[in-house]
């Protein structure tokens, strides 16, 4: 099936309507990178203000009154939810209406597929249904998964607010590095990934009864890769039922891999929705959507429904609601002159949406707002993970941002893409579900035919899977290309990810796990943050870098109100430490620190205390699981060179030569890079010669972000499979890195595994 062992191909017709669309969009971004580099959070920034969130998306002082979300009248709204009205609406949701058939066929069979429309209820009344039917007893729990955080956190909130108990206690939740769980809980949210991570330690999730595998169908990695291990386990496990919710894209192929498992639909009403193409191609696709919005929020009246916009990432998203936001308040200056009658924009609450947005802000989509009209502005997320109720338009920009590997190249990048025909159609979806609704599209129906694929590529075909395989190898799946896979990768994304795993030393020459590689297993980092933190053990700075890769696990550091560009710029600068971001943000943590973790420290030298505070959170896991898997915590000092040495060691395949005016050459595959604004080593006029970096950001330029300078010769330790070095006299200073071509195992190095599976399947 070519189909499926295609890599995906954002602009696969440079012609057309899309792809124009694609690098106008992309260049959008692009250019923003560059005038806001350091974007923050909205609700760190409301808590450093101490102000209401209307005034942080850049709205000034004498503007804000335009879009203000006034907080405490949102709380009123939540506490005015009583527990009986939760209780009449959970009754009102179509899952409600089929409990009882839908718990006999449960006890019926060990794995049930349930279908169902967006919002009939499969999330946050499952679980519930199953405790009441005593799948909670004798100490056993339900699990139920997601394929993000954000959704994690936000249905096991609401889960616990109908069931009238405190988030934690019998309904909590688990993401990476944050358990919100405890003896008592007996429903647990958690990531995918988290489930995953859990076999490692019981290999047959004794503890749960049940294991609900929600949004099945956006084929996340994880979830492919558990329902590979199910397929083993279920046999172990006779008294485990699975129980997968899908949207009915997917449904008949999960049912198929497991046997012909029950397919069982929850019936649900939707209304028509009437969906609108733009005539011609969208050069700016911010730009319309605040266009778009704007009229249909001064051209009908606000009760007859929110406004829904779908846009890619936290950037575009942020940059909408400050368009919108403006534009609004434009207007209502003018109608100010002319008339003194506002009402009609001062009813607007602007909501982003996206994955990096802490919980509570999250939680402010779903409070009801009477006499207001909702904007929300969301990534993917809203498609089927989170439902808003009321919304009447969709605006849907039709991008997405997916990560995508190059096997060629060896590379993972974030690449906003046309999202699929599935995701168009579920976007629209959206404006249907409590009346007839309206969908814009911003592109145009050519492009729908024309540039999108029917459906979205699972993750396990486009992204890297050195860290799946890893993990699968550590679970003792030796044989990887006998692994059940629901679709299987492409073959060179197999090949190069465990290429790769052989080139960090995790596994030998014959495929099997290495010491290195059983211990790099044991930590939820990516292979080069693990091994760079296991290579400090041993070189005496495990201290340090075990600070430098907390900080790399949370997000933006650095707070960047638009106001205050300048003065918080100057604040960021006078952390660096030229040569390396990776030693910038351990200095940032020291002095943190020494300030006494202090909050008020943070907003005085602008930078973001949640976040500071979450990679203590994460040094303090990760400390407990080095020491559980002894490994010394131990301090360099003064000496930060060896730091440098040791970040190399995990980063040797991500490096660059200077081949320009801040410009670097990737040494594997000469790919021209630059350095990201933001970065400690911007606009230096003595750029070092040779840099690693963390990762790269593909836009209509290719930006590396987190960069640390390196000896060229600690390329050639780290490196040597890839590098070699020419110097024009021998002892000369002066040397050249250049880069051997191997991608491929050298032929005396095979991995033997690869190898015998590549002929099998050729056999076949
Ligand atoms: O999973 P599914 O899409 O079938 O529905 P759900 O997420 O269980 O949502 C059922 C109802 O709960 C919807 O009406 C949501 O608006 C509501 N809900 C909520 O009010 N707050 C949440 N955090 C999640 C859901
Ligand atoms: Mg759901």
């Amino acid at each position: 099936d070519s189909s499926s062992h295609r890599v995906i191909d954002p602009i696969r017709n440079p012609e057309s309507d899309f792809s124009m669309g694609a690098k106008k969009g992309s260049r959008f971004v692009a250019e923003r990178r560059n005038r806001e580099v350091v974007k923050s959070k909205m609700q760190e920034t409301a808590e450093l203000n101490g102000t209401a969130i209307g005034q942080v998306m850049g709205v000034s002082e004498g503007k804000k009154n335009a879009v203000t979300i006034d907080s405490a009248h949102a709380d009123q709204a939540k506490v005015s939810e009583t527990f009986s009205e939760i209780q009449a609406a959970r009754r009102s949701l179509p899952a409600f209406k089929v409990r009882s058939e839908l718990l006999q066929i449960i006890r019926d069979n060990q794995v049930v597929i349930v279908i169902g429309e967006t919002g009939s209820g499969k999330t946050t009344q499952l679980a519930q249904f199953l405790r009441e039917d005593g799948y909670c007893q004798e100490g056993h729990m339900i699990a139920c998964t997601q394929p993000r955080r954000v959704a994690a956190m936000s249905v096991a909130t609401r889960v616990a607010l109908e069931m009238d108990v405190k988030l934690g206690r019998e309904v909590g939740y688990s993401i990476r590095f944050e358990d919100k769980t405890s003896e008592c809980t007996e429903i647990k949210f958690m990531t995918d990934g988290i489930l995953l991570r859990e076999t490692i330690t019981s290999s047959t999730l004794e503890k749960y009864s049940c294991i609900i595998m929600d949004e099945a169908h956006e084929r996340s990695l994880n979830t492919d890769i558990l329902f590979g291990i199910f397929k083993n386990l279920l046999f172990a496990r006779r008294d485990l039922k699975l129980i997968i919710t899908s949207a009915t894209m997917n449904a008949a192929k999960f049912s198929q891999f497991f046997g012909s498992a029950p397919m069982f639909t929850i019936p649900g009403r939707t209304f028509p929705v009437q969906t609108i193409f733009s005539r011609h191609p969208v050069s700016d696709y911010v730009e319309s959507a605040i266009v778009q919005a704007t009229k249909i929020h001064l051209s009908t009246p606000i009760t007859s429904g929110d406004i829904l916009i779908f846009m890619t990432g936290q950037e575009d998203i942020e940059a909408t609601c400050e368009g919108l936001h403006e534009k609004l308040s434009e207007i209502t200056a003018r109608k100010k002159l002319e008339s003194s009658n506002l009402s009609e924009v001062d009813d607007i609450l602007i909501l982003p949406i996206y994955s990096a947005l802490p919980a509570d802000i999250q939680g402010r989509i779903f409070v009801p707002a009477p006499n207001k009209r909702k904007v929300v502005v969301a990534t993917n997320i809203a498609e089927t993970s989170l439902t808003v109720d009321g919304i009447k338009y969709v605006i849907d920009c039709g991008y997405s941002k997916l990560k995508v590997y190059n096997p060629q190249i060896g590379l993972d990048s974030l690449q906003m893409v046309p999202i699929s025909m599935a995701s168009a159609n579920q976007r629209s979806g959206r404006a249907g579900r409590t009346g007839p609704g309206v969908a814009y599209r911003l592109f145009t129906e050519d492009s729908f035919f024309d540039d999108m694929y029917v459906q979205t590529i699972p993750e396990i075909q486009r992204t890297n899977l050195s860290n799946t395989l890893l993990l699968l190898k550590y679970l003792g799946f030796s044989d990887l290309m006998s692994f059940p896979f629901v679709d299987p990768p492409p073959e060179q994304i197999m090949l190069s990810s465990l290429f790769e795993l052989w080139t960090v030393g995790a596994l030998d020459n014959f495929g099997n796990l290495t010491k290195l590689g059983r211990q790099m297993a044991a930590f939820p980092l990516q292979p080069a943050l693990s091994k760079m933190l296991l290579n400090a053990a041993q070189s005496g700075c495990s201290e340090e870098v075990l600070t430098i890769v907390s900080m790399l696990s949370v997000p933006q550091i650095f707070y960047r109100p638009k106001e205050r560009q300048e003065e918080s710029d100057q604040a960021r600068s006078r952390f660096f430490v030229p040569e390396s971001d990776h030693l910038t943000l351990l200095n940032v943590y020291a002095q943190w620190k020494a300030n006494n973790f202090s909050s008020a420290w943070c907003r005085r030298h602008f930078l973001q205390f949640k976040s500071l505070q979450r990679a203590k959170d994460v040094q303090s896991q990760l400390s407990m699981l080095m020491e559980r898997k002894s490994v010394p915590i131990v301090s360099s000092g003064t000496d930060w060179d060896v730091i440098r040495k040791c970040v190399c060691s995990g980063y040797a395949h991500q490096a660059g030569r200077l081949s320009g005016l801040s410009k670097y050459a990737h040494l594997r595959n000469g790919m021209e890079m630059r350095i990201h604004p933001a970065s400690a080593l911007f606009g230096s006029g003595d750029l070092p010669s040779y840099v690693i970096y963390h990762e790269m950001l593909l836009t209509t330029n290719e930006y590396i972000n987190m960069v640390t300078a390196v000896d060229p010769f600690w390329l050639m330790d780290y490196g040597l499979l890839f590098y070699n070095v020419s110097r024009r006299k021998e002892d000369e200073e002066d040397i050249t890195l250049y880069a051997e071509d191997r991608r491929q195992p050298p032929k005396d190095s095979i991995d033997l595994e690869i190898e015998r599976a590549v002929m099998k399947k050729e056999q076949v």
